[in-house]
């Protein structure tokens, strides 16, 4: 029975992950080790907190002690720990620093030291940059804008120097933005679904013109579990699904779903160093024997009726310090915006 680790595995991603290794018919004990930072949460796991295939340990990526009692009942890890929130990383940057390069470190050191089978590092389009035209290839130079991606590019490249330099077996897959049940209500689409569904503004960045190449969470999580898998020791996968839609259009389409007012839309200065466009070429992953199932509209209305369903779910999450994460980075913004529009 193959043993996987997963860390970050109380977050958005990392919980559906385990919840697809856990439901398929090959047998494998899945341990999560999770910090739980405000992103994670322990509810993400419930309906396989108790199986006995499943074990949860608290605990922090950069604790080499943790490391070295889990690492050698483990074959495969799969590091989804990150802290992931570009805003976040504009008004503090050092814990992207701590986790995302210097935790990604520690886990190479230990997976080295304990011999682990394979290392899969799940990563992100944001590495490339932004294009204006076409699609990032696995190929391109990493050209990181943001706190966030610049700490997952250090991870990227310690990944990759580690195969290089010292032979371990690793996988790096690249996602695009991705979108589901459990993300976080600070992340673009649930804000706005459960904004729109609370009757508060809806704040759009910039003109609201940038694009992103939103992938259904499922999808993205049977891309990665082919990767580990099946994938190529040492090599790169983009995993996109070609949804390339305008923030706009998908906040328009949340008013549609939610049936709210077309009023909650409010234009606010734009994040600093916003990147325009993302898009990826996912052939590479397509050669692997992975495609799409889910469509964007589709994966969009059935995510609304889940944030509809699960309020007990999300409103305890928009309460306490949320409430002071949110006046930090929208309060101003969207009193400015509200001034604007009286004085038309
Ligand atoms: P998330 O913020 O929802 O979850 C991150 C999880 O990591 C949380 O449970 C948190 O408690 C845990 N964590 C944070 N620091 C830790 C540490 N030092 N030690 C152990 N655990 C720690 O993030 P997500 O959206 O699920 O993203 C998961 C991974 O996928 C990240 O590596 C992210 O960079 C990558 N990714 C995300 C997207 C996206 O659209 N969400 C797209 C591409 C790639
Ligand atoms: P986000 O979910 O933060 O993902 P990322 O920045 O990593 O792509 O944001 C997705 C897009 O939505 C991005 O272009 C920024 C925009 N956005 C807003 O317009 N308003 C918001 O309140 C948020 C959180 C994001």
């Amino acid at each position: 029975m193959e043993r996987v680790l997963v860390t970050g595995g109380a977050g958005f991603i990392g919980s559906n992950f385990v919840k697809l290794l856990l439901g398929r018919k090959r047998k494998v004990h899945v341990t999560v080790l999770d910090k739980l930072t405000y992103a994670g949460n322990l509810k993400n796991l419930e309906e396989v907190i108790n199986r006995r295939d499943f074990t949860f340990i608290k605990g922090d990526i950069c604790n080499k002690k943790i490391l070295d009692e889990i690492l050698p009942r483990t074959d495969i890890i799969y590091n989804f720990a990150a802290e992931t929130h570009v805003d976040r990383s504009i008004l503090e940057a050092g814990s992207f620093v701590r986790t995302d390069i210097v935790g990604t470190y520690t886990l190479l050191q230990k997976t080295l030291e304990h011999k682990i089978d394979r290392f899969v590092q799940v990563s992100t389009d944001e590495v490339y940059g932004s294009i204006a035209r076409g699609k990032f290839r696995e190929t391109d130079p990493i050209e990181p804008n943001s706190p966030y991606s610049a700490s997952k590019s250090g991870a990227d490249l310690l990944v990759r120097a580690f195969h290089v330099t010292y032979g371990l077996p690793v996988l790096i897959t690249r996602s695009s933005n991705n979108y589901g049940p459990f993300q976080h209500p600070e992340k673009f689409i649930p804000l706005f679904i459960t904004n729109a569904l609370e009757g508060n503004p809806m704040p759009l960045y910039g003109d609201g013109r940038n694009v992103r190449d939103w992938i259904h969470v499922d999808d993205n999580c049977r891309a990665i579990e082919l990767v580990g898998r099946r994938g190529k020791v040492g090599e790169v996968y983009n995993i996109g699904a070609g949804e390339e839609k305008e923030n706009i259009y998908i906040a328009r389409k949340i008013i549609d779903l939610v049936g709210a007012s077309e009023d909650l839309l409010t234009l606010v200065t734009d994040r600093p160093g916003h990147d325009r466009r993302y898009a990826l070429d996912s052939k590479k992953i397509n050669r692997l024997g992975w495609k799409k199932r889910v469509g964007f509209d589709k994966g969009l209305e059935t995510t609304v009726r889940w944030y509809r369903r699960n309020e007990s779910w999300w409103r305890p999450i928009k309460k306490g310090a949320f409430k002071k994460y949110y006046s930090a980075m929208y309060g101003k913004r969207i009193s400015q915006a509200s001034k604007r529009k009286g004085k038309r």
